[in-house]
This record gives structure tokens, sequence and C-alpha cells, in this order.
């Protein structure tokens, strides 16, 4: 008998191009943690997205723009400690990777070298293009993001569904293409309608997956304090919450608080 312990099989961007190409479908959630990622790892999800989102849902900021590249890799740093087998990969965060493709490389390099992430998820498309390529050159996988990129949330104004005119969804087909061409692994499409993204997905042989993007795409992401029920009052059609865990929460650490003004905690068992 082998004296190793059973390795566990990693997923990687292969992988993913194989589920694709066998029809199975992929499974992406977000952590920022070590503690989450680890639950998350053990439940089997394909892949662990080291979110921009953090800047919302770990910092409190209304955007994803604040969020710096050294805080992105302490997130990362701490998710890939935990996984043994989702492919880990992470947002390169504003502001580091636009109009400039040196500084692009060097800011994905820092995001490998340091955190031990298997990939990196830019936002855009042709208007990044130097960059990708600069990127994609130095051995790294890159995923794209099209449709609603939060980064450019001033631009577009408001968080409301994309692509729902005839000439931003050509572009968005047009553009998905480009990525693909380019050589990205996958492509992630957010809040654009279900039918153009099902479309787009048939027309791609690499995965695409989705947030607010239907069910015809190879895999879906969520943010992992949304399915939890962590973010209060955010209701987007798109979600669905497995748990109400801020009430869960937060009735816990009432009785908590009220079990030590009772002065029932610690009892008599719960002391040395
Ligand atoms: O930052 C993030 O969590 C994301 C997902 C919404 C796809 O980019």
């Amino acid at each position: 008998m082998s004296q190793h312990k059973k390795e566990v099989k990693r997923v990687t961007t292969h992988t993913l191009q194989s589920m694709k190409n066998e029809g199975e479908k992929i499974s992406m959630l977000t952590a920022y943690d070590y503690s989450m990622a680890r639950i998350i790892d053990a439940a089997g999800i394909d892949v662990i997205l080291v979110g921009d989102s953090a800047s919302n849902v770990m910092a409190g900021h209304e955007t994803t723009l604040p969020i710096t590249l050294d805080q992105m890799i302490y997130h990362a740093q701490s998710v890939v400690r935990a996984v043994k087998r989702a492919l880990v990969v992470v947002d390169l965060p504003f502001g580091t990777y636009q109009g400039d493709s040196k500084m692009a490389l060097k800011s994905a390099i820092r995001i490998m070298k340091e955190s031990g992430a298997h990939a990196i998820k830019m936002e855009g498309g042709p208007e990044i293009k130097e960059s990708i390529k600069r990127i994609l050159s130095a051995g790294v996988p890159v995923m794209g993001h099209l449709g609603l990129t939060p980064q450019s949330i001033y631009k577009f104004g408001t968080y409301t569904v994309r692509a729902k005119e005839e000439m931003e969804a050509k572009k968005l087909v047009e553009d998905s293409i480009f990525l693909e061409k380019m050589g990205c692994f996958g492509i992630v499409l957010e809040k654009i309608p279900a039918q153009l993204a099902t479309s787009v997905a048939q027309k791609l042989s690499i995965p695409v997956i989705g947030i607010g993007a239907g069910g015809g795409l190879d895999g879906q992401v969520l943010v992992v304090h949304d399915l939890l029920g962590i973010t209060k009052d955010f209701h987007p059609r798109f979600l669905r919450r497995y748990l109400e865990l801020f009430d869960t929460i937060k009735t816990a650490v009432e009785s908590y608080a009220q079990d030590i003004k009772s002065g029932d905690f610690p009892n008599e068992k719960e002391q040395y």
C-alpha cells in the first residue's frame, strides 16, 4: 500500500476547458480569506475568485476602485494557503493594468509570485489588448471580464443590465471573440441579457462563466457574501441566497452579549 496520502486532483485551466468540451458546468465563487476559502474548497467549488469585490464586502467601499494591488495580494495569499483543489483566480485591481502594458505585466507577476495564485482576471476588451498580450506572453493565464465591468462604474453611471442595445450587444460579441483569439482561458460575463450571453457561450470554444447572465453559460459565479446572506439589503434578480447569515450571526452575537451581561457566560464548565 502506498505510504503517500491520496493527492487531490487540482483544477487547472485545462480542466475547465475539458469541462466545457464535455458539457459539465463550472462552479465559481469568490473568497478573500483563509477560513472561508477552506470551506469553499472543501465543498468542491471548481474556481475560487479573489475578486476585487473585496473592496465592497471586506473593506466597505462603495465601489471596487479603491482596493490596491498590495491588498489584493494579501487576500490572495490568505486564500491560496487554504486551497487544495480549486483553481485560484485573482482580479487585477483598477489602475494596475489599464493604459500601460509594462505596469500590467509587473502587477500580474507580483500577484503570481507573491500569492501563489494560478491565474488573473482583467476587465475589458481591445482597449487593454497590449496588457493582455504582455501578460499572456509571460505565461500567466488570463480570464476576461465583459458586460457590467464594475471598475468602469463611473463611465456607466449605474449597475443596471448592460448590452441591451444592439450596438453594445454587437460590441460585446466582438470583444468576446477577440478575448478568445488573444488566448484568454475563459471569460466572465456580468449582468447582460441571457439570450445574448448564451449566444456568446455557444460561439466561443473557451469557458464562459456568468453572473446575472442566465443559465445558458458554461458556469456561474457569485460573491460569497451575497450567496450566504451576509450582505444586507442587496437583492438583485440574479442572486440566489442560500442562507441569511446576517440575521443568524446577529442573533448569535446578541445571545452572547446577553449571556455576558446576565453573568451566565462563562459557567462553571467553561472555566479552569
Ligand atoms: O470581483 C468580483 O467579485 C467579480 C465577480 C462579480 C465576477 O469580478
